[in-house]
């Protein structure tokens, strides 16, 4: 049994079918809804074998990652993004291709090669249509869209399939081999997200209350630039641009990413996110300015993001004439349920994939777009291990602990709890904000177990954030994406380890090891 259908659980789903397993995949939403669909940049493999290689690919990932990544899962990611790209291709992925055919790279940030393939500036949907259409064909896979996972099913401390809330209707689904959390990011628990409705980070809250680790919760991604308009959403303006020469300037036009690292706009994501956050503070503004116009003529940066001219031409601007306000927002989880190198939690038969895994590939900052690649890694890999499973009988399990209550989590909580977040938890935080945010997030009024799906996003919601809060708060340095006012240096000396949370509270873990069951 699979929960969602984004790059991991759509990937999965195909491979597991074609080894002849039967597949449930259930989607809280439509197929098609996920954060996969709105990828925009592509996917990281080092593909051009005269000027990249894994091993540069590696170098990059730790590089951005802070001393906190899992080399093993660099290594892996980096030795076999190559082969799924190729395999989306085959696919047929419409990758941008060279006037010789083969596959156009790009660069984006802290990135030493142009190593990104896309498919314009929509790289998400690309892969996203053509593994769903797949899935769709596929005699062995029965999807369910509007099923919401609200609970998991634990027998002998196995677990054994999920229960959904299946357009409004409870259903059990009872799985003899794996069950596979591919829920995606908690984008949603901040007020400013590049993310869509349903990145509630629902997988997080529902492997912790069946005893599953989750670990590196504090390293929240800020995306340099979502666009800042009064009324709009944060709409994510591709890192891919500034790759491609657009330049961030202030509004009188001066540069300003180079007052805080020499590699100026190409600096990785916290760093360049951070340049703009104290320029807003400086200016008391509320946006900097991205302008793409140094990437080419008009028409050609239209051509080039054509999505993105779309998107800005609902709101008045045009990409090939004028500047695009931007500001920081929240992005991507580096965080996530604690698995292995073959996507296996703590908890036996439960898999975690994609956003909502923690593999340590991205340690305490992920390099832009190794997350697509982590998906289709490591659910290829999950594949292989579910496939080699046995499948025990079926045996009736039970929903222990479970009391469901009609009561709604309002949704003037959920806008509070994100506003919480992005105040203390946001670009910059500080043990002052943090203890109060910890605090209030503790006491904050929860109804009964949730029946509604909004309920489940609710509750959902809070333990993710009262989670992030709690980490941030004990990790008194700053490192990756995590920037702390009141410890701004990187302290190796206490924190080169991890904070890791079960069902009974946190404990500190070295890198190696994490991953043993
Ligand atoms: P998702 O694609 O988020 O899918 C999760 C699925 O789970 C959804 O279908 C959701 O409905 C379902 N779900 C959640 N909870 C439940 C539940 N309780 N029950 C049932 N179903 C549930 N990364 C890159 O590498 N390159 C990029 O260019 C890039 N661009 C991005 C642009 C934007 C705007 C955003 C938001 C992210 C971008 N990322 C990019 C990040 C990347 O898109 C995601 O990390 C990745 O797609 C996550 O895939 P996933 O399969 O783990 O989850
Ligand atoms: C982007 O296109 O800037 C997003 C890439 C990513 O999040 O990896």
């Amino acid at each position: 049994m699979i929960v969602g259908s984004g790059a991991a659980g759509l990937l999965l789903a195909l491979r597991c079918a074609s080894h002849g397993r039967s597949v449930v995949l259930a989607t809280k939403g439509t197929v098609g809804e996920s954060n996969t669909a709105w990828a925009q940049g592509g996917v990281a493999a080092a593909l051009d074998l005269e000027e990249d290689s894994a091993f540069a690919h590696f170098t990059d990932t730790l590089a951005a990652g802070a001393g906190l990544c899992d080399e093993r899962a660099a290594a892996v990611v980096a030795a076999e993004a190559p082969e799924r790209v190729e395999e989306l291709r085959r696919m047929g992925v419409p990758f941008d291709l060279t006037v010789g055919g083969g596959l156009e790279l790009t660069r984006e940030a802290a990135h030493s090669r142009a190593r990104v393939a896309h498919s314009a500036d929509a790289t998400g949907h690309a892969i996203a249509t053509t593994l769903i259409a797949r899935t769709l064909r596929h005699p062995h896979v029965t999807l369910l869209e509007r099923a919401t996972a609200m609970q998991l099913r634990v027998d002998g401390g196995v677990c054994r399939g999920a229960l959904l809330l299946s357009d409004g209707a409870p259903l059990i689904v009872s799985a003899r081999s794996a069950t596979v959390l591919a829920t995606g990011g908690c984008g949603r628990i901040f007020a400013r997200t590049t993310n869509p409705p349903a990145a509630t980070g629902d997988g997080l809250s529902l492997a912790l209350r069946v005893g599953a680790r989750l670990a590196d919760l504090e390293f929240v991604q800020f995306h340099p630039t979502a666009l800042a308009l009064e009324g709009a959403p944060a709409m994510l303006v591709s890192e891919a641009a500034r790759g491609e020469g657009a330049i961030l300037t202030d509004l009188c036009g001066r540069r300003f990413c180079f007052d805080e690292d020499p590699r100026g706009e190409l600096a990785p994501r916290d760093v360049v996110a951070r340049a703009i956050w104290h320029e807003l503070q400086k200016r008391s503004s509320h946006h900097v300015l991205l302008d793409m116009r140094p990437i080419g003529s008009p028409d050609m940066v239209r051509m080039r993001f054509p999505n993105i001219a779309e998107a800005c031409a609902r709101y008045g601007i045009d990409i090939g004439d004028a500047p695009i306000p931007v500001s920081p927002a929240a992005h991507y989880h580096m965080g996530g349920i604690v698995s292995d190198l073959w996507g296996r939690t703590s908890v036996p038969s439960l898999y975690a994939l994609g956003e909502c895994a923690c593999t340590g590939l991205h340690g305490a900052n992920r390099l832009a777009s190794n997350s697509l690649a982590e998906c289709l890694v490591f659910a290829s890999r999950a594949a292989e291990d579910i496939g080699a499973m046995q499948s025990p009988p079926e045996k009736s399990t039970s929903l222990a602990g479970y009391h469901p209550s009609d009561a709604i989590f309002a949704p003037e909580h959920r806008h509070a709890i994100a506003d919480t977040m992005w105040q203390a938890a946001g670009v910059e935080r500080d043990g002052p904000s943090l203890t109060t945010a910890a605090s209030s997030l503790s006491n904050w009024p929860t109804p009964g177990a949730p029946l509604a799906s909004e309920s489940l996003e609710g509750h959902a919601l809070l333990t993710a954030a009262r989670l992030i809060a709690e980490s941030a708060l004990l990790r008194e340095e700053s490192r990756g994406s995590h920037f702390r006012r009141d410890f701004p240096k990187r302290d190796d000396s206490r924190w080169q380890q991890r904070i890791v949370w079960d069902s009974k509270g946190h404990s500190l873990q070295p890198i190696a090891g994490l991953r043993e069951r």
